[in-house]
């Protein structure tokens, strides 16, 4: 198998849950490019028709999938929509979808948290079982978890997403464990501060932030390309269960 064919996802369907915006529309792009078909998937139908059309136009197979990974009985319609659509079974999951709180521990509000644990772990939980279910049944899939640092070293501000994320990469490990045998593949990313519209929220804290980054600079969505592209094909048939973390440096160090 050549190098360009071990990337390759040609003949592949892939699902990106948080496609819309930010790191999951260019995921989508990249996904296609390598040949997947691709199912867009999120709450705001405009922009991910936007995207679609996009797509489209550049000769790529795509759909836009309506999915609000809070409402689980969202999931398996938006699962049975994109394979409709795009006429095969999903091969590759990118767990995405995922909303930024910040707020000092004892000011967090309890709904504000609750939304966020039912976008970032029990979504991702049930986007994953519903992609995990249907893979087993086939006998092959890869799914990644967009995880973060801040699941991995503590962040100030962020006591919820940090453990949202936290525990994603947990779920990510016992999801491996579980489906190596059935030919499905999970692995986790963590992305260090990436410049999408979530990154908004951190605006003021730019450079204090740089300070802890040993590269200097903030990731941008097309920093992820080489890490989705190796845990999503065939160049990464043997890896399982693994935390990739995509962020200059910043995780490193603790001063
Ligand atoms: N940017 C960073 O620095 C960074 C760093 C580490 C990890 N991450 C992770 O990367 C992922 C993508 O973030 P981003 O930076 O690309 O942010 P973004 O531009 O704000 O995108 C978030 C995406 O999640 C979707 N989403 C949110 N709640 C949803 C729900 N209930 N159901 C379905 N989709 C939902 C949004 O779509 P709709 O609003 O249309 O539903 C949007 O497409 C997140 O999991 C985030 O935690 C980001």
């Amino acid at each position: 198998m050549s190098t360009a064919e071990m990337f390759s996802l040609k003949g592949k369907v892939a699902f990106i849950s948080g496609a819309s915006s930010g790191i999951g529309l260019h995921l989508a792009g990249v996904l296609a490019e390598a040949g997947a078909a691709v199912a867009l998937a999120a709450r705001r139908r405009d922009k991910l028709d936007t995207a679609v059309a996009e797509l489209s136009r550049d000769g790529h197979k795509a759909c836009a999938v309506q999915l609000d990974v809070a409402d689980a009985a969202s999931v398996a319609p938006a699962f049975d929509a994109a394979e409709k659509a795009l006429g095969a079974g999903v091969d590759v999951l990118v767990n995405n979808a995922g909303v930024v709180y910040l707020k000092r521990f004892v000011d967090q509000d309890p709904a504000e948290v609750a939304q966020l644990f039912a976008t970032n772990l029990q979504g991702a939980f049930l986007v994953g079982q519903e992609a995990a279910r249907r893979m087993a049944r086939r006998g092959s899939g890869a799914i990644i978890n967009v995880a973060s640092v801040a699941g991995l070293r503590a962040a100030g501000f962020l006591s919820s997403y940090g453990a949202s994320k936290a525990a994603l990469l947990s779920l990510s490990q016992v999801m491996a464990l579980e489906l190596a045998a059935k030919g499905v593949r999970v692995n986790a990313i963590c992305p260090g501060n990436i410049e999408t519209d979530m990154h908004g929220a951190f605006s003021g804290m730019e450079e204090a932030l740089l300070k802890r980054i040993p590269q200097r600079r903030f990731g941008k969505p097309e920093d992820l390309d080489g890490a989705i592209l190796l845990l999503a094909s065939d160049a990464g048939r043997y890896i399982t269960g693994a935390t990739l973390t995509v962020d200059g440096g910043q995780s490193l160090s603790w001063m």
